[in-house]
């Protein structure tokens, strides 16, 4: 029997995402070196005699030419081992389409080692977790775009659909694939930490017990807040141990940890000089985290602090949903400037687009994202669209009422601290920056330019004038 689709890795997402394949009517696949994945593909599929391979010739030799293989292992090293073992298998015109979270650098590298040999590489974000790769997930695919073509059709039926639209689309040549898919989880680690942040001040700030957390969350998610990331946080505070008749999250230690794609999208943010603060706080605060010896022992020497406040609901929600506001902001922001700097030609309103429906940072807010970009595929910004304008006008007073009533009480909220300040700073038309290229320029003669005139000048600052 010859199958269209070959995918590499059986583990929960590659397995789910064949199941769905099959379910959708595709003649599909599996290899695994382990057999207890196979098995286990088997026994889901059962239903549409699934079949896996253990032995990578007969696998390979399965598949119809042009090959399509799906990558679904962990990133990283064994992503080029994976490459290694396939390429003397392969024949000329084969597609390989990395659907892990690949570092982009890393997918560049291999399009451009597999085109040697005439393979096509693409790079493929996935977003969805379990659940998403089984029942419809959000995919980034980018590169080769006729290698895209000979796969749209399979894209197309088993991602999320909103509104009947799949929540796919080609993102654009090179590793942009891999590129959006980062950037996607660089805004899930601002989002969950602004989330964590409102648990904070529930908790610490206004004294709620878990069931009341639920109902807020609960709450909010009904609104303009609807997101896939409230509605399980919900779910969070309900949940007990066993049946202990504990709550779970309180047996949880206060240690995150992380896989890299946050630090990466920081990383990128520095080198395209495109600052997205409120993400740098995420993935900042979870590396804080670990420190809980250290916490522990200062919070000793410094003493416990009184950190109730007086905010309502209301304000507070405001001040979540401005945040979030800026946290997707610089998400796009960051994506306008790598398209520009990477020639990624990225069409911002297509990738709003895919993000409403599948993927983790799904959420109502979206809609009006892809509205504002599909208005404007231009816009710098997502503050410069008028309808967010007004959302932004709305919020802000809760947000600095909340935020200064953390800072007063001295609770800490790294994420919404850094997001206000972030918004003070760039809708201020003339910055205090002309100070540092005047000390630049009196200490290192580093130049400075005028706003009266054109050119570069240096001044005597030595001299008292
Ligand atoms: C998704 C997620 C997923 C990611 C996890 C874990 O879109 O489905 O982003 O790809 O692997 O969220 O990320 P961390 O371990 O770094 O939190």
């Amino acid at each position: 029997k010859q199958y269209r689709l070959g995918m590499i890795g059986l583990g929960t997402m590659g397995r789910n995402l064949l199941l769905n394949m099959a379910d959708k009517g595709f003649s599909v696949t599996g290899y695994d070196k382990d057999h207890k994945m196979i098995a286990k593909l088997e026994e889901e599929g059962k239903n549409h005699n699934l079949q896996g391979f253990d032995n990578i010739e007969n696998f390979i030799n399965s598949i119809t030419t042009p090959r399509t293989l799906v990558l679904l292992v962990p990133a990283g090293p064994i992503v080029d081992s994976v490459i290694a073992e396939l390429k003397p298998l392969l024949s000329k015109g084969d597609i390989i389409i990395d659907s892990g979270n690949s570092h982009f650098t890393d997918t560049n590298r291999r399009v451009d080692e597999l085109e040697k040999d005439g393979l096509h590489f693409f790079g493929m974000g996935i977003s969805g977790g379990e659940e998403g790769a089984r029942f419809g997930p959000s995919m980034m695919p980018g590169g080769d775009k006729q290698a895209y073509n000979v796969v749209k059709d399979i894209f197309d039926a088993i991602a999320a659909k909103v509104n009947n639209d799949p929540c796919v689309t080609y993102i654009g040549p090179g590793a942009s694939g891999h590129f959006v898919k980062m950037v996607h989880n660089g805004i899930e680690y601002a989002i969950m930490e602004l989330i964590a942040e409102v648990y904070g001040i529930l908790k610490n700030g206004l004294g709620y017990a878990n069931d009341d957390i639920y109902k807020v969350f609960k709450k909010w998610n009904e609104g303009r807040l609807q997101s896939f990331l409230l509605e399980i946080t919900a779910e969070i505070f309900v949940f007990k141990d066993g049946d202990t008749g504990i709550d779970l999250l309180d047996r949880i230690k206060d240690e995150a940890r992380s896989k890299g794609t946050g630090k990466w999208t920081s990383e990128v943010s520095m080198e395209l000089q495109l600052p997205i603060p409120t993400i740098n706080e995420a993935v900042s605060n979870r590396d804080l985290s670990k420190f809980k010896q250290l916490r522990v022992a200062l919070e000793d020497a410094y003493g416990k602090k009184d950190t109730k406040i007086d905010v309502n609901i209301e304000e507070l929600e405001d001040a979540f949903y401005f945040s979030m506001i800026s946290a997707y902001a610089q998400g796009m922001h960051l994506l306008v400037q790598a398209s520009k700097e990477y020639q990624y030609d990225l069409k911002l309103h297509e990738i709003a687009k895919i993000w409403r429906g599948g993927c983790i940072i799904r959420a109502k807010f979206l809609e009006d994202i892809y509205q504002a970009y599909e208005k404007n595929n231009n816009l710098e910004h997502l503050f410069g669209d008028a309808g967010i304008r007004e959302i932004i006008k709305s919020t802000l007073n809760g947000t600095r009422k909340t935020v200064s009533a953390c800072i007063n009480s001295g609770l800490g909220i790294p994420a919404f601290a850094s997001t206000l300040t972030y918004f003070d700073t760039i809708t201020t038309g003339r910055m205090p920056s002309n100070l540092i290229q005047a000390q630049r320029d009196f200490f290192g003669a580093h130049t400075f330019e005028r706003i009266d005139q054109e050119g570069v000048f240096h001044a005597d600052w030595n001299k008292l004038s």
